[in-house]
C-alpha cells in the first residue's frame, strides 16, 4: 500500500514578486508540500533563491487552520553540505541532493538527519539508483527527474517511469516508509500514469503556477490520481 498522493507545486514557476503570497495563494488551493528549487548555476545552468528566502517564506507556509505545510527543498548545487546545512537552519523540512553532487553522500545524508530534516536523493534521468544499495535505509525521500534538472516548463521524459518502478520496487523490498517523488514535466494529462508506476509524490510547476485557478488544477490532479 503506497502512501496517500501528495501535490507539490513548485516555486521555480511562481511569481518571484510576490513569493509569500502564491506560497498562501497555493496551499490554500491545497498544495500537500512547497516544493523549493535551490540552484546554484554551477551543478545546473540556473541560478534561483537561497535559505534567507526559505526563512522568510517559511512563515506562509501554514494552511488557513495555521497548521505547517512542509517545504521540500531540493537542491540542485554542488558542493551540497554548507548550503544542507542553511536551510536546515532556514527552516527546511526535507532537504534533497543530487548524489553525485557530494563528494561523501552518505556523509551528507548523515549532516541533513542531524540537523533534523528529512533526508532525500534526487536522481537525474541519466543517473542511476544504484547508490540506493547503501543508503536506502538511511533516507525518507527518493526523487525521480523526468526532466534535466535547471528549468521549469520542460516535457516530461519517459524512461523516468521505468525509474519510478524500479524504485518503488526497491522501497517495497526496504520494508521503509520513503516517499516516492517525480519531478519535471508533470501535468493533470500524465499525473495518473507516474503513479501507476508507483510514485506518491508528485512535483509540479508550470502546470499549476501557469494557470490562473491553481485550486482546478490540483482538484484536476486529485481526481486524476483517483480515477475519476
Ligand atoms: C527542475 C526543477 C523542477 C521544476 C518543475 O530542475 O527541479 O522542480 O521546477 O517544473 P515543471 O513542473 O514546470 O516541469
Ligand atoms: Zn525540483
Amino acid at each position: 500500500m503506497t502512501a496517500p498522493c501528495r501535490i507539490a507545486p513548485s516555486l521555480l514557476s511562481a511569481d518571484f514578486a510576490r513569493l509569500g503570497e502564491e506560497v498562501r495563494d497555493v496551499i490554500a488551493a491545497g498544495a500537500d508540500w512547497i516544493h523549493f528549487d535551490v540552484m546554484d548555476n554551477h551543478y545546473v545552468p540556473n541560478l534561483t533563491f537561497g535559505p534567507m528566502v526559505c526563512q522568510a517564506l517559511k512563515p506562509h507556509a501554514v494552511t488557513a487552520a495555521g497548521a505547517p505545510v512542509p517545504i521540500d527543498v531540493h537542491l540542485m548545487v554542488q558542493p551540497v553540505d554548507a548550503l544542507a546545512a542553511a536551510f536546515a537552519q532556514a527552516g527546511a523540512d526535507c532537504i534533497s541532493f543530487h548524489p553525485d553532487a557530494s563528494a561523501h553522500a552518505h556523509r551528507s545524508v548523515q549532516a541533513i538527519k542531524a540537523a533534523g530534516c528529512k533526508a532525500g536523493l534526487a536522481f537525474n534521468p541519466a543517473m542511476p539508483l544504484d547508490v540506493l544499495d547503501w543508503l536506502i535505509d538511511d533516507i525518507d525521500l527518493i526523487l525521480i527527474m523526468s526532466v534535466n534538472p535547471g528549468f521549469g516548463g520542460q516535457s516530461f521524459i519517459d524512461s523516468a517511469l521505468r525509474k519510478v518502478q524500479a524504485a518503488r520496487s526497491r522501497i517495497s523490498a526496504s520494508g521503509r516508509d520513503i516517499r516516492l517523488e517525480v519531478d519535471g514535466g508533470i501535468k493533470v494529462e500524465n499525473i495518473r500514469r507516474v503513479a501507476d508506476a508507483g510514485a506518491d509524490t508528485f512535483v509540479a510547476g508550470s502546470a499549476i503556477f501557469g494557470q490562473r485557478d491553481y485550486a482546478a488544477v490540483i482538484r484536476a490532479m486529485r481526481a486524476t490520481l483517483a480515477g475519476r
